[in-house]
């Protein structure tokens, strides 16, 4: 069984090319379901989550800490996605267990679609571009499944030099994360639709005195900023966004 959390659509697609494979269930965690029942039954659990400058993204961390009673002496795969390198992006997930709590199985990052569209240096795949993409995560996939599958154990982004690259890379992000949780700007263009408000995994959107207001609770995921009909939302940067990311289909 793989949990998974994903801003825009890259995170879910390797959980559900995992399942396919390997004829497993997925879930989102932003389901409404008994996730403590679910993890107790389970012997091996996967997670799948978008790297965020090498830290999971935190409502990844509050699911995890929310149920982290049930997941005592589970084996667990680790999979993350990136859009260039993260370090130890597979590995930080193992930072919220204590010591042997849990016994990890396999561990890999995936090279996915750039959705960060608001941010001058990173610009947006073209369909092209994402299809390669998509070929390459199949190809290792079908590595990953076959190593599992036949007892070999790889965890990627364990080793000494990830973690120093990793701590590098990851300095600024509690500061990053921190300041984002207060800079969701709902532009001018906004047409008050809410469509942002019912797609937010934290419920961070509200509709107040008919406009779109934020709660201070941002998980920077970049969803509602990819999916707003006016491209009204911006974050962090604070680069009126041209183009959206419209995820994998
Ligand atoms: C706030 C934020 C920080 C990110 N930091 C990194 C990073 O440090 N390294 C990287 O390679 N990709 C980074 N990315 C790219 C995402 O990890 C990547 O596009 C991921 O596949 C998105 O997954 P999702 O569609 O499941 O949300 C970042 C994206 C966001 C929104
Ligand atoms: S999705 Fe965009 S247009 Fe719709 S309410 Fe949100 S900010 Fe406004
Ligand atoms: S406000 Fe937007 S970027 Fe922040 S968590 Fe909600 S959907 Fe994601």
């Amino acid at each position: 069984m793989i949990l998974y959390f994903s801003g825009t659509g890259n995170s879910k697609y390797i959980a559900e090319l995992f399942c396919r494979y390997m004829n497993d269930e997925c879930y989102s965690i932003e389901e409404k379901i008994d996730f403590g029942k679910l993890i107790a039954s389970q012997e091996i659990i996967g997670f799948c989550y978008p790297i965020y400058g090498s830290r999971v993204p935190r409502i990844m961390r509050e699911f995890v800490q929310k149920h982290i009673e049930f997941l005592k002496n589970k084996k667990i795969i680790i999979f993350c996605t990136q859009l260039i390198f993260s370090g130890d992006g597979a590995r930080v997930f193992t930072d919220m267990f204590p010591r042997n709590y849990v016994q990890v199985l396999y561990a890999e990052h995936f090279l996915m679609p750039n959705n960060v569209c608001n941010f001058f240096l990173l610009s947006l795949a073209s369909e092209k571009r994402i299809k390669k993409y998509i070929t390459k995560a199949e190809r290792k996939m079908h590595i990953v499944c076959r190593n599992i599958k036949n007892g070999i154990i790889k965890k990627r982004g364990f080793n000494f030099v990830s973690r120093i690259l990793g701590l590098a890379q990851g300095v600024f992000m509690p500061i990053i994360e921190k300041k984002t949780l207060d800079c969701v700007v709902i532009g001018n263009d906004c047409i008050q639709c809410r469509l942002c408000v019912s797609i937010c995994p934290m419920n961070n959107l509200e509709y107040e005195n008919r406009k779109i207001a934020h709660k201070s609770n941002c998980t920077i995921c970049y969803r509602c900023i990819n999916k707003c009909p006016q491209k009204a939302i911006t974050l962090f940067f604070h680069q009126k966004v041209k183009v959206q990311y419209k995820g994998l289909c």
